[in-house]
């Protein structure tokens, strides 16, 4: 199988839809379409698996499951990572059957086959009554490549694919500095959608329903500013200013309170900016300089612009990651097993935690809704599973901003389905959302 190595490279902020892709309803609604995309997208691209961090050490394992696929990601007894398929060799049950824990050996819950931490067979029960052999090499699970970087955990279903670093490529400098492997798992969310996975992709493609469906964005962010950089290899990424108003609007007098407890928790006073309150972010970025190190944040690989702002990467074909130097969104679009119609959106929020030896009397985190605490005294979220209908019931919460994306998104699935619809028609600030649909196209034709 050949790699995707064609297709448009666009210049930093040319953001203008200049691909070939009609985005028509069909990728979004069609069972053959789905099946296609097991065979020609998935197995060729790296997919971000889940967080290191579950599998530090010797035994501990998690599950990723990926529409019919399954994959075991475990800890083997020398402290690498391994990735096998989660299919019993030998009549083909699943053997992992818990999305995560810490196990001696992987034992399959039908004939008690059992494998090494490393997938290796190394016990069949009655091996004798296999009159022609169990042999080892052979039956062992079936193995997936598998890296680690920067706290995260990919694996890779085709043999033939580049290495993640060039898959990832220019990404991993740009990510790098924010120092990931810091950080711990903080929040473990997924959320049910009733809308194809890609949809939910687009969503995170563009800034342009930013205004209507997230009001409040325009007290901390200036989304209409933002810039975007488009990639080969379908990912791309968009700079959005923060601690700043939407510059579009008439700009507030007063600084807004959404921006409150982070400059106290710098030591600056919301007052002294009445009348200038587009300065706060050029003084954000000194004050988190100055007061990083005191607070426990290490801030010394990344920009004053990063101290400030936010970046968000989407990284093809399914992983949307927000970054900001104490925070990481990790994003992750997964189609149903059998449905085109519904997805599983996944949020891993990442946490820098101040080192405990740090000044911390201020006692006010970065991350507005928690208090500081020790990285040894967190113990890993459970991982919480809910509906669409419990996020907009108010039972769940993913946050505000992605709470009203979860609302809004059923409702172009629905509307795909019309004979009303023929296709997209896309401004210039939806420019990451044709890019994206061009290099799904570039995949599926190959
Ligand atoms: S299917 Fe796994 S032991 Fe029989
Ligand atoms: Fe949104």
């Amino acid at each position: 199988m050949s790699t995707v190595r064609a297709v448009t490279i666009l210049e930093d902020g040319a953001a203008a839809p200049t691909g070939t892709a009609t985005i028509t309803a069909e990728r979004f609604t069609s069972p053959d379409y789905m099946h296609r995309e097991a065979e020609k997208l998935w197995p060729r691209c790296w997919l971000f698996a889940g967080v290191a961090q579950d599998v530090a050490e010797p035994g501990d394992y998690f599950v990723f499951d990926l529409g019919p696929e399954s994959i075991i990601v475990s800890c083997t007894e020398d402290g690498t990572v391994a990735a096998n398929y989660n299919t019993c060799q030998h009549r083909g049950a699943r053997i992992a059957v818990n999305e995560r824990g810490a196990v001696d050996a992987f034992v399959c819950p039908y004939h008690g086959w059992t494998y090494d931490l490393d997938g290796t067979l190394k016990h069949v029960p009655d091996a004798d009554r296999f009159v022609q052999g169990t042999p080892c090499d052979r039956l062992s699970l079936k193995s997936v490549r598998v890296e680690v970087w920067a706290g995260t955990v990919w694996v890779c279903m085709d043999d033939d694919v580049p290495p993640l670093k060039d898959f990832l490529d220019p990404m991993i400098p740009m990510i790098e500095p924010f120092r990931m492997e810091d950080m711990v798992l903080a929040v473990d969310q997924t959320v049910s959608l009733d809308c194809n996975w890609k949809a939910v992709m687009d969503n995170f493609g563009e800034l342009y329903h930013v205004e209507h469906i997230h009001p409040q964005h325009e007290t901390i962010f200036d989304c209409p500013a933002a810039r975007t950089e488009l990639w080969a290899g379908g990912h791309n990424r968009v700079l959005i200013e923060g601690f700043t108003v939407n510059t579009r609007l008439p700009i507030p007098d007063e600084v807004p309170a959404s921006q409150h407890l982070q400059m106290k928790a710098v030591g600056m006073d919301p007052e002294d900016y009445r009348g200038r309150v587009l300065d706060v972010r050029r003084d954000i970025q000194i004050k988190k300089r100055e007061m990083g190190p005191k607070l426990g944040f290490n801030y010394d690989r990344l920009t004053d612009e990063e101290l400030s702002d936010i970046v968000q990467y989407n990284i093809f074909p399914n992983i949307v990651m927000a970054i900001q130097p104490e925070e990481v969104w990790i994003m992750r679009s997964r189609p149903h097993a059998t449905d085109p119609n519904k997805c599983y959106w996944d949020k891993f929020t990442l946490r820098m935690l101040p080192n405990p030896d740090a000044d911390w009397s201020a006692n006010i985190s970065f991350n507005l809704s928690d208090k500081p605490i020790a990285a040894e005294d967190m113990e890993r979220p459970e991982h919480e599973n809910f509906t669409q209908d419990e996020v907009i019931a108010g039972k769940y919460s993913m946050t505000i901003t992605v709470d009203q994306d979860v609302h809004l998104i059923r409702d172009v699935q629905k509307g795909m389905h019309s004979r009303g619809f023929s296709e997209a028609w896309l401004n210039q600030d939806e420019g990451r959302v044709q890019h994206y649909h061009d290099w799904i196209d570039a995949y599926m034709a190959d």
